[in-house]
């Protein structure tokens, strides 16, 4: 994730100042398997899921869990092939397949590229989850066009093409799921221009793309996460405190939680629901 913070007026700092060292997210990572193997279901057998940025973080834990639900998964990384590498390791322990497509978000081509070689080696897509973001923050004078155009390509092109691109792969039943942001309802921090614009973008391509796609039973929805704990926002990081204090339940989410929710948008027990937001935000956006 193209990630660049800089000091914001208030002095509140940025989510995303602090960065975990990689190993304890790699452990965490490693935990969360063990962890969700005790309720692995089969709601997914059969199916066929892309998630963007599953390397690490919560695309990760989402991409283990489809596959803990049965899916077989493939998933993209911007630079780190080891971190996708270990996930694609923990889907394969749990007995489904998956692969890991090197595909910058930024690029339409590559995130065409990704979805055509899912549906090429795994055989269909069915689930798409488009999680990979750029999060890039500041004060509106500093904040560049290049930084505008960075972060909408991720963050809004890259849903969009991606969908595009799977649609035509998916069957009655599809899913789309894009992840969005808590900043795209409650903007507490100044800085969040960029971040909360274009998550707030997925707001409207999500009840669009649920009109349309709603007599192919393609069902879409967003999932908003709040601060959840990874490399891009650690739970002990310098903010931690001012953040959890905005929340109704006073912590951070693990990544298993905003994964859990993807999970069941994306089951059968999901197919009535399009269109929607869910906030997965302890009560933050309250
Ligand atoms: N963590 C939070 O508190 C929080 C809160 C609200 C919303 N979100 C949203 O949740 C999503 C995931 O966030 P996270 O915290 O899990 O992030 P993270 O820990 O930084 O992980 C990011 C993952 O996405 C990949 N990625 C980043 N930029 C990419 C690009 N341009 N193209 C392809 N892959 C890319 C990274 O690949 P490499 O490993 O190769 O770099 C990595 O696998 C984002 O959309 C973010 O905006 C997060």
């Amino acid at each position: 994730m193209l990630s660049a913070v800089r000091p914001v007026p208030t002095g509140h700092g940025a989510v995303g100042a602090g960065m975990a060292n990689a190993s304890s997210d790699h452990r965490q990572t490693a935990g969360l398997l063990s962890t969700r193997l005790s309720v692995m279901n089969n709601a997914l057998d059969g199916k066929v899921a892309l998630v963007t940025g599953g390397g690490r973080g919560i695309g990760a834990a989402v991409a283990l869990r489809l596959a803990q639900d049965g899916a077989d998964v493939a998933l993209t990384f911007q630079q780190n092939q080891q971190r996708a590498d270990d996930v694609v390791d923990q889907i394969k322990a749990v007995g489904r397949r998956a692969i890991a497509v090197q595909a910058d978000s930024a690029d339409p081509a590559a995130v065409v590229a990704a979805v055509d070689r899912t549906a090429g080696e795994l055989g269909r897509v069915d689930i798409l989850v488009n999680n990979a973001g750029a999060f890039l923050l500041g004060p509106l004078e500093q904040l560049s066009l290049e930084e505008f155009e960075q972060t909408v390509a991720v963050n809004v092109r890259a849903p969009f093409v991606a969908s595009q691109a799977a649609v035509p792969h998916m069957s009655a039943g599809g899913r789309i799921i894009n992840i969005g942001s808590n900043m795209a309802q409650r903007a507490v921090f100044p800085g969040f221009s960029l971040y909360a614009m274009s998550k707030t973008a997925l707001i409207g391509l999500t009840k669009a793309l649920g009109r349309e796609l709603g007599g192919r039973a393609i069902t879409v929805n967003l999932v908003n996460p709040g601060a959840t704990d990874t490399e891009l926002n650690p739970a002990d990081g310098p903010n931690a405190n001012t953040i959890n204090g905005f929340t109704a339940l006073g912590h951070y989410a693990k990544p298993a939680d905003v994964a859990a929710a993807v999970a069941f948008l994306a089951s059968p027990d999901g197919r009535y629901i399009t269109g929607a937001t869910v906030n997965v935000d302890g009560g933050f956006t309250i």
